[in-house]
C-alpha cells in the first residue's frame, strides 16, 4: 500500500480472531477505514458483524491479531478509553433517554468532561447538519419516530467530536422511508470528512451510500471492493439482491 494511502487510514483491523469465551465466531479479518469514507460491513445473522464492532469499541479483545486506530494498537484498551481516544459507537437499539427533550439528549452525548465547555458549539454544529433535529429540539426523545431516534441517536454520537463513528445496524425496525433518509444522513456525516464504519444487514441500502464494503459470512470475509463495483458482483445480485 502506497504511504499516503496509510496515512489516511484511522481504523485498521489486521487479521482479527474474535470469540467468546473459548468461543471462536470471526476468523482473520482484515479491513481498513480511511479518512472521509463510508465503509460498510455487510453480512446476514450471526455472521459476526457486531462482534467486530464490539472488538473495535474495546468491548471484546483480539484473541489473534491487531487492531490498530490512528496509528496506534488498541486492541486492549477498555470502551471508555476508546472513546476518549475519539471512537464514538452508535449501539444498536439506539439507548436514548426518553423521558428527556432532544436537546438535552444532545447536550448529554458531551458527556466527556473535557468536552462540556465546547458543546453549545459543537450542538450548533450537529443542528447545522441535522436541521430535523433542531426542529424538534424540544420534544421528548421517547415521542419521536423511529427514523428520528436514529438521528438523534447519531447526532448525540456526534456531540463527542469523534474522530470516527461506528454504527450497528441504524435500519433495523424502521420502515423503508426512514431508512433512506437515515442512510442519507450517515453519507451526510461521511461527507464532513469523519470516517464511518456501518455495519448492515441492510446490503442494498449501504451499497447504495457507501464508498467500500466488505461482506462477512460465518464469521469470514468473502468480498470486499468498492461498493458500485460489488453493486453488479454476481455473489451479491444473486445471494443478497435477490436479481
Ligand atoms: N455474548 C455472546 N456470547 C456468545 N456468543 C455470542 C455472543 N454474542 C454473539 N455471539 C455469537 O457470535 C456469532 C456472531 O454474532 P454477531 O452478533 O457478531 O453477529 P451479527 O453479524 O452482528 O448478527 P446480526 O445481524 O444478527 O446482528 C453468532 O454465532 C452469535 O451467536
Ligand atoms: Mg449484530
Amino acid at each position: 500500500m502506497a504511504v499516503d494511502d496509510d496515512r489516511d487510514v484511522v481504523l485498521r483491523v489486521e487479521n482479527v480472531d474474535l470469540g467468546y469465551g473459548s468461543l471462536q465466531v470471526v476468523f482473520g479479518v482484515s479491513l481498513s477505514v480511511r479518512r472521509g469514507e463510508l465503509v460498510g460491513l455487510v453480512g446476514g445473522n450471526g455472521s459476526g458483524k457486531s462482534t467486530i464492532l464490539r472488538a473495535v469499541s474495546g468491548m471484546i479483545h483480539p484473541m489473534g491479531g491487531r487492531i490498530v486506530f490512528n496509528g496506534e494498537p488498541v486492541g486492549e484498551l477498555a470502551p471508555h478509553r476508546m472513546a476518549q481516544k475519539g471512537l464514538a459507537h452508535v449501539p444498536m437499539g439506539r439507548q436514548l433517554f426518553p423521558n428527556l427533550s432532544v436537546q438535552e439528549n444532545l447536550l448529554l452525548g458531551a458527556y466527556l468532561p473535557h468536552l462540556r465547555k465546547g458543546r453549545e458549539e459543537v450542538l450548533g454544529k450537529v443542528y447545522g447538519l441535522f436541521p430535523d433535529l433542531e426542529r424538534i429540539a424540544g420534544q421528548m426523545a421517547g415521542a419521536l419516530s423511529g427514523g428520528q431516534q436514529q438521528m438523534l441517536a447519531i447526532g448525540r454520537a456526534l456531540m463527542l467530536s469523534p474522530v470516527m463513528l461506528i454504527m450497528d445496524e441504524p435500519s433495523l425496525g424502521l420502515s423503508p422511508r426512514y431508512v433512506k433518509d437515515v442512510m442519507r444522513a450517515i453519507r451526510s456525516v461521511a461527507d464532513t470528512g469523519l470516517p464511518v464504519l456501518l455495519v448492515e444487514q441492510n446490503i442494498k441500502q449501504v451499497l447504495q451510500v457507501s464508498d467500500r464494503a466488505y461482506v462477512l459470512e460465518n464469521g469470514r470475509l468473502v468480498l470486499e471492493g468498492g461498493s458500485a463495483e460489488l453493486q453488479g458482483h454476481p455473489l451479491i445480485r444473486k445471494a443478497y439482491l435477490g436479481l
